[in-house]
């Protein structure tokens, strides 16, 4: 490692510079040597030299004065100065002019090599030094450049950025987030939460957060309103290095455009569903007026027809009863005549009815009912549901297989359970079943017809009676939907 520490030796007697040279060489060192003071600084100017070997008594510019030169423009470089008997003295004043050391002529060859290799050390050590110090600076730079990227990305963001700290004071906010909020005027931070937003929903979302029983990767979205806009707003804990949680995050999107659209869309959808209603019920009744021969009698042929029209025209009116049942959830005006409800008749009702179609398609149909309490609800909301549920299960599994209908009373709540041992859903998927009109694309289901509002229809249903609905499934071996609707107490 001697190889890189350059020792500049300047001294006019021949014999010591070759013998300098000899020895340090022979330990590694770089050597340059100079027959005079003057040379020897010429060397100083050009070279990154790292120790210099000064003799005094020199013709030309003495040692000292290199010295002097030397301290003052390279304060670096360690200078040892040579001397020889009689100059002792003078060597002791170069030390407390700034030398670094002194070795005396002639050389012990072991002294020597310690007193340099001491100087080589000290300027290594000086070096690294200097290297961390310019690396220290270029980081700090280089944070500072990021931080000032990662200002000027936020400020420039459309969405708007909230962030607090545990106190649920907002530490960090862009300009988006004042246009959305109609904050007028500027604010300093920290500033309290409720100058940016009184909105109940969202401070205790952030509460929830900071309250720390909340899943790390997961973040809670939900829509809030601001004088006439609908902002999504999305919000996570900020995690402190350690992992504790510092603050919160929320970023807030404008969804006032996609609302209107997907309110003029439903609109739309239960006008047309409305308007193809009458027409087709009035179809079905000519059509069974034809059926019941109140026209004169039928062929058999032509019954046969008729009756394939009637199906096709039962199914297309299911199809518009869904539609505007989704309608009326959505818009929360779902007509509900809740009375107090046994749903032990209501399973076993399913179970009946659906029965055949499962023999047909090969699945084991069973109920069992336990410990079972009346609940508040409307008995045709909960047949439909029911329904549903049983009619995924058979539709969404394989030959062979099995549903089950469970239903017990646990403590406040009665909760019924529709397992079965069918195709399941990936994981990926779960969150977007009880999206209306959402369908999983599955090699084994392609054939199934649906429209996707079976299961949009059970969750209104479910939380038009206070309840909730779960689902757990595993792909290929079955999915269990589970309700819990609160007891009469
Ligand atoms: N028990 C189940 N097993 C596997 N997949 C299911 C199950 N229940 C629902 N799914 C998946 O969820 C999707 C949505 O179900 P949903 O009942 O809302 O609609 P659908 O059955 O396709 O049509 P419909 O409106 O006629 O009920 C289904 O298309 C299916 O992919
Ligand atoms: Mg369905």
């Amino acid at each position: 490692m001697n190889k890189n520490i350059e020792i500049l030796v300047i001294d006019d007697e021949k014999p010591i510079r070759e013998g300098c040279h000899r020895v340090l060489t022979g330990k590694g060192y770089q050597v340059i040597t100079a027959e005079n003071g003057q040379k020897g600084l010429d060397v100083l100017a050009r070279e990154p030299v790292d120790i210099v070997l000064l003799d005094l008594k020199m013709p030309v510019i003495g040692g000292e004065e290199v010295l002097q030169i030397t301290r003052e423009k390279y304060p670096d470089i360690p200078v040892i100065i040579i001397t020889g008997h009689g100059t002792v003295d003078t060597a002791v004043i170069c030390m407390k002019s700034g030398a670094y050391d002194f070795i005396t002529k002639p050389f012990q060859i072991d002294q020597f090599l310690l007193t340099i290799t001491r100087a080589a050390e000290k300027r290594r050590l000086e070096k690294e030094a200097h290297r961390f110090k310019e690396e220290n600076i270029r980081n700090l730079y280089d944070l500072n450049l990021e931080k000032s990227r990662l200002k000027t990305i936020i400020n420039q963001m459309a969405n708007g950025v909230m962030v607090t700290n545990r106190n649920l004071e907002v530490v960090l906010h862009n300009p988006a987030l004042m246009r959305l909020m109609e904050i007028g005027e500027e604010v300093e931070n920290p500033v309290p939460i409720n100058m940016i937003t009184r909105e109940e929903s969202l401070i205790d979302t952030l509460r929830q957060i900071l309250g720390g029983d909340f899943p790390e990767e997961e973040s809670i979205s939900q829509e809030i309103r601001v004088g006439a806009k609908v902002l999504r707003a999305i919000s996570a804990p900020a995690l402190s290095p350690n992992g504790a949680v510092a603050g919160t995050v929320t970023v807030l999107e404008d969804i006032t455009a996609f609302k209107q659209l997907d309110e003029m869309k439903s609109a739309f959808v239960n006008m047309v569903a409305h308007e193809l209603r009458s027409p087709l019920v009035a179809i079905r009744q000519l059509n069974s007026v034809l059926l019941e021969g109140l026209t004169g009698p039928l062929e058999e042929k032509q019954q046969d027809f008729v009756k394939r029209g009637m199906n096709k025209i039962d199914s297309l009116l299911e199809l518009i009863n869904d539609l505007l049942d989704v309608a009326k959830i959505e818009a929360g005006k779902f007509v509900q005549h809740q009375v107090p409800t046994d749903l032990g008749p209501i399973i076993e009702e399913t179970v009946a009815l659906m029965e055949p179609r499962a023999r047909e398609q090969g699945i084991t149909l069973t109920c069992s009912c336990q410990n079972l309490k009346p609940v508040q609800a409307d008995p045709k909301n909960m047949e439909e549901v029911f329904n549903n549920l049983v009619s995924n299960a058979i539709n969404y599994s394989p030959e062979g297989g099995r549903v089950t209908i469970t239903a017990r009373g646990l403590g406040e709540y009665m909760e019924v359970k529709v397992e079965d041992t069918g195709v399941g859903i990936p994981p990926e998927e779960l969150p977007k079943i009880f999206d209306k009109f959402y369908r999983v694309k599955h090699p084994k289901t392609r054939k199934v017809i649906g429209t996707g509002l079976g299961l949009a229809i059970v969750k209104g249903v479910i939380e038009a009676h206070h309840g909730t609905i779960d689902v757990e499934s595993s792909p290929d071996k079955g999915t269990t939907f589970k309700i819990l609707l609160p007891v009469i107490t």
